[in-house]
């Protein structure tokens, strides 16, 4: 839900607030044939018309999120908070799920969308979408498991994994940062304990080309641009 000054002034730039009050006040703005008040809140995805014009919301809308540890992300859960529970009150757009998943104990990158479509093409094993983390490791990580990651080892489970990359960070070893080409349950966990060591702590800084803005502080979200949607879909490895 969204209050219907935000809204219309976020859609016609030359409206300030105090014209959008006083369009409501002559009944000259409805949502779903209704009048509105300036603050009312509305359900952005209803025909609004503003004096005799009708609005064209964007319906689909993807949102960024640095989602912080002890936060699920699914859009509901019995007992923990969700991802969509967390958002602000004017990101609160109908529909919205996670496209993709980070455990609870994860931190970093989630998209939050209602575009099926979008979270389709995003999650699609076609596309190879590459997401990037950073591992924090209860032991140092050894050179060999460079090698292990990029020759698709087999976890617990009996899974065989996709080649993926590690990169070790040379001042402390107990810090990596890995790159996958898919999603598997818990998969870096796994996958480091098959080589004796253990996570404990993991981000996602980026997913596809993407990366998490830097100015979002864990907890915060933020709408994503057109530009921003299409650069998910242009990873290069050199810029993660
Ligand atoms: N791998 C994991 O083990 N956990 C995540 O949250 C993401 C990737």
């Amino acid at each position: 839900m969204i209050r219907v000054d935000k809204l219309v002034c976020s859609q016609i730039a030359d409206l300030s607030r105090k014209d959008v009050k006083q369009l409501c006040k002559k009944g000259l703005i409805t949502v779903g044939g209704k009048k509105v008040g300036a603050e009312d809140k509305i359900d952005e995805n209803e025909q609004i018309v503003v004096d005799g014009r009708i609005l064209c919301v964007r319906k689909n809308v993807c949102i960024m999120m640095n989602k912080p540890k002890d936060v699920v992300c699914s859009t509901k859960d019995g007992i923990s908070r969700t991802v969509i529970e967390l958002l602000d009150e004017d990101l609160q757009f109908k529909n919205l799920f996670p496209a993709g998943r980070l455990d609870k104990d994860s931190t970093g990158f989630v998209l939050l969308t209602n575009d099926g479509q979008l979270s389709h093409k995003m999650l699609s094993p076609k596309k190879h979408v590459p997401k990037t983390y950073i591992v924090g490791l209860e032991n140092d990580a050894k050179s060999e498991y460079i090698n292990a990651f990029e020759s698709g080892m087999e976890i617990d489970g009996g899974d065989v994994c996709k080649p993926a990359k590690l990169f070790i960070d040379e001042n402390n070893k107990k810090i990596c940062k890995v790159v996958l080409y898919e999603g598997m349950y818990h998969q870096i966990k796994r996958m480091f304990a098959r080589l004796g060591n253990k996570v404990v702590s993991l981000h996602r800084t980026h997913i596809g080309g993407l990366e998490l803005d830097r100015n979002l502080q864990l907890g915060q979200a933020r709408m994503l641009e057109n530009f921003e949607i299409e650069r998910i879909f242009s990873f290069d490895l050199r810029n993660t």
